[in-house]
């Protein structure tokens, strides 16, 4: 959201609203309230006490070229001091996603093809190439934009987030290729459900929604039919939906019969869900999210919950953050370091004060919650498209070339 200014009473002002104009003493010619400035109780009393009427005051987030812009010597001094780069992170470039989401687009329109489990090994291999080809430890889940459909792309990045999930739950290198094509293929049982139950905008009746529940079936039944895909695979695809109480579909299986793949593919396929906008929900931040996965103890594996803490990184070092106390905006701020296994809690630099505000190990900042900049219009919120899965793209190519140096996204 860009900065927007509007005129108030002095009458109506609240403490935390951002004066959007310096105050001058008229007889000193002293600056008593800097533009910019959070204003205070105290502050303004000052503003009532001149008699002032109405001042300007800014609402929406700064762009964060704008506080580079204007910080503090003491904050750029202390976030040269603190800043420690973040883990590698995976990356992977356009093309390699674009190429991916295309094949398994063409998977979901094939599923009657006789080279079906080839054509997912081939579709699988630059992924698994891209993954585990270097030693990252954690990745930004935005950075996967790798077709504008819904079903697609989740499917892609599923299948990211759960090797490297698998990756640092110490799967081996075969399980990892394994659990890319389960993951890749985790929602493959969607193509037998109709387009207007599975785009459909609206609440889904009962009947609808008891057909949905039965995609990861049909997904198992796909996959099994070929006699080409391990029982890891079937299983992972099968129990993605099944919870650890028990109370998952489609069988409602045990935790100890639920296959370490699904327990896995459930906390990617979870937090993808929740962090991405659909025609029927907005959003979460991936702030609220990783919360949301860490209360959710009674239906994911605690293993698998605090991997994903350890692998998800939602504040980069470097990125420009709100620090806010849930109720009013405290400071904006520089992220300068990450903990293992806390990515809610980073060490972040106040771009005013020059603060430095270490979340994770400072009992003083407990209640604080740092939150993204929210993106400029039009750039980086993940909006979804949803299209015909039944389309029909190109078949995958074992040895499409991909260009050496594609930038990584
Ligand atoms: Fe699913």
């Amino acid at each position: 959201m860009a900065v927007k200014r509007k005129l108030i009473s002095t009458r109506t002002l609240e403490s935390g609203m951002r004066i959007d104009q310096t105050i001058t003493d008229s007889r000193t010619g002293k600056e008593m309230i800097v533009k910019g400035t959070y204003l205070d109780d105290f502050q303004i009393g000052y503003l009532r006490s001149k008699g002032i009427a109405s001042i300007y005051v800014s609402e929406g987030d700064p762009d964060p070229d704008e506080l580079e812009f204007h910080m503090s010597a003491k904050a750029i001094e202390n976030i040269a001091k603190e800043t420690k780069a973040d883990a590698p992170k995976v990356e992977i470039s356009r093309e390699v996603l674009k190429q991916v989401g295309e094949g398994v687009q063409y998977m979901f329109s094939n599923t009657d093809s006789e080279n079906f489990a080839e054509a997912s090994q081939n579709v699988s291999r630059e992924l698994v190439k891209a993954v585990l080809s270097n030693d990252a430890v954690a990745m930004d889940i935005t950075m996967l934009k790798s077709s504008d459909d819904y079903t697609f792309r989740h499917s892609v990045e599923v299948a990211t987030m759960s090797m490297l999930l698998g990756k640092n739950y110490g799967l081996t290198r075969a399980e990892l290729e394994e659990l890319c094509i389960a993951g890749l293929l985790h929602d493959i049982g969607k193509s037998r459900i109709p387009n207007e139950v599975l785009n459909k905008a609206g609440r889904l009746t009962d009947e609808e929604f008891a057909l949905m529940k039965q995609h990861s079936l049909f997904g198992f039944q796909i996959l099994k039919e070929k006699q080409n895909f391990s029982e890891a695979i079937l299983l992972g695809v099968l129990q993605h939906h099944e919870k650890l109480n028990g109370r998952g579909y489609p069988v409602g299986s045990p935790a100890e019969k639920i296959h370490k793949f699904a327990r896995i593919i459930a906390v990617a396929d979870i937090y993808d869900a929740l962090v991405t906008k659909r025609p029927y929900k907005d959003p979460f931040s991936q702030r609220v999210a990783v919360e949301m996965i860490m209360a959710m103890t009674d239906e994911l594996e605690m293993e698998a919950i605090k991997t994903f803490m350890r692998s998800v990184n939602i504040f980069a070092v470097g990125s420009m953050v709100k620090l806010h106390n849930g109720e009013k905006i405290i400071e904006y701020a520089k992220v300068v370091q990450n903990f293992d296994g806390y990515p809610n809690r980073p060490k972040v630099v106040g771009v005013d004060t020059g603060q430095v505000y270490d979340l994770l190990n400072d009992s003083h900042y407990l209640s604080m919650a740092v939150d993204k900049l929210q993106a400029k219009e039009g750039e980086e919120e993940k909006v979804e498209k949803t299209v015909d899965p039944h389309a029909q793209p190109a078949p995958p190519s074992p040895d499409t070339p991909l260009p050496a140096d594609e930038t990584p996204v």
